[in-house]
């Protein structure tokens, strides 16, 4: 059973459409990330399933109510969804110490003080600051911080947390370090999480399913490797991962059933898409996505090329390489400093090479080259 359901939800401000008739599904323990640029309706989308901002058209359900309806009328307030929020700015209250700030909204709902003080530190100690407990807001770090907040999110116990970019105030380091614990934090609490980010990475490692948007229009709803693997459309795929996909343009014509040929001023490749189901004409003109892991840089390869630039950075090393002029983005495992200029055979050796409709943008298939 879904626990969050929007049917043809639309927001409009003006005349300007922030959400436009996205319709989505949330199942129970999830962790959905509405992922994509800055303006494209992530926050509103947010909003309007908390009950904070009014959609202009569609419904809301959660847990089987519907919460929002503007056919019927029906607008339930946030208090009553029985939902919590962390935002980015997550103020804590100055003048209260750590387990005031903890406990002030259970004391809010007159739980017993003993009940309280085990509900406090049970939470102090799944976020790992229970020896900070006396402690006032000040003299915390940022990620100290960060985890009070969670926990005053926490607090109260509800079924569903939203989160708008909780992470983004805070530095590369803290942030890797509070994604391991958010996604712990989800598995122990087996709430639903309904997180906002604009950072793909964010969204890739955290999500169980990742709901992408562009100026208000649904692009795809998938779990992360599923985007990442089979993006829907050029913006998807150049949304995802990191370096970006390499976006070739190529003219296609089918030569037989299953296989079709890809040309340009610099590549003659062979295309066999996984299942045979599209038929290319002659001059089609297309885009071949080829992400950088899956360019393959060995003795074996048939396809030249020459080192353009590499950065190494230990674990692995971003090589730029050029194919008589057309310049594509690899990555190699490790510390690998090619010189600049030298020559080297590359190979498309994996499963999974997208091949999009040039006009369209559109995903049409995917499939292995030789
Ligand atoms: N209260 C508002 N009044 C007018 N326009 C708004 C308001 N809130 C958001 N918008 C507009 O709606 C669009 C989506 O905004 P938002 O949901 O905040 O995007 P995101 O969170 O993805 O950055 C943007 O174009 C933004 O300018
Ligand atoms: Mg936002």
């Amino acid at each position: 059973m879904p626990q969050i359901r929007l049917n043809n939800i639309t927001k409009r401000f003006g005349k300007a459409i922030a959400v436009d008739d996205l319709t989505i599904e949330i199942g129970d323990g999830e962790f959905v990330t509405l992922l994509g640029p800055s303006g494209c309706g992530k926050t509103t989308t947010l909003r309007m399933i908390a009950g904070l901002e009014t959609p202009t058209d569609g419904d809301i359900y959660i847990d089987d109510v519907c919460v929002f309806s503007s056919e019927k009328g029906i607008d339930i307030s946030p208090d009553k969804r029985n939902v919590g929020f962390l935002f980015q700015n997550y103020a804590l209250w100055p003048h209260m110490t750590v387990y005031k700030n903890v406990s002030f909204g259970l004391e809010n709902m007159k739980w017993d003080k003993n009940r309280i003080k085990e509900r406090v530190f049970e939470l102090l100690a799944m976020l790992r600051i229970e020896e900070y407990s006396e402690r006032y807001p000040s003299e915390l770090s940022g990620g100290q911080q960060q985890r009070v907040a969670i926990a005053r999110t926490l607090s109260t116990g509800p079924k569903i947390l939203f989160m708008d970019e909780p992470l983004s105030n805070l530095d590369a380091k803290l942030r890797m370090e509070m994604r391991t614990e958010l996604k712990r934090l989800h598995l122990e609490t087996g709430s639903t999480f309904v997180y906002v980010t604009h950072d793909q990475l964010e969204a890739m490692t955290l999500s169980t399913k990742i709901c992408l948007l562009k100026e208000g229009l649904l692009q795809q709803y998938e779990p992360p490797l599923d985007i990442y693997r089979y993006p829907a459309n050029y913006f998807v795929a150049d949304f995802v991962g990191s370096p970006n996909i390499n976006i070739i343009e190529m003219e296609g014509e089918q030569i037989n059933l299953d296989e079709i040929k890809l040309t340009n001023n610099q590549l003659s490749l062979l295309y066999t898409p996984n299942s045979s189901s599209i038929t290319i004409p002659k001059g089609k003109k297309l885009l071949l996505g080829v992400r950088p892991e899956d360019i393959e840089i060995c003795d074996e390869g048939t396809i030249e090329a020459a080192i353009y630039s590499t950065l190494p950075s230990g674990m692995e090393t971003i090589v730029k390489l050029d194919i008589a002029g057309l310049l594509v983005t690899c990555v190699v495992f490790g510390g690998v400093d090619f010189p600049i200029g030298s020559r080297v055979k590359i190979a498309f050796n994996a499963k999974n090479y997208v091949l999009f409709d040039r006009e369209s943008e559109r995903n049409i298939a995917s499939g292995t080259l030789s």
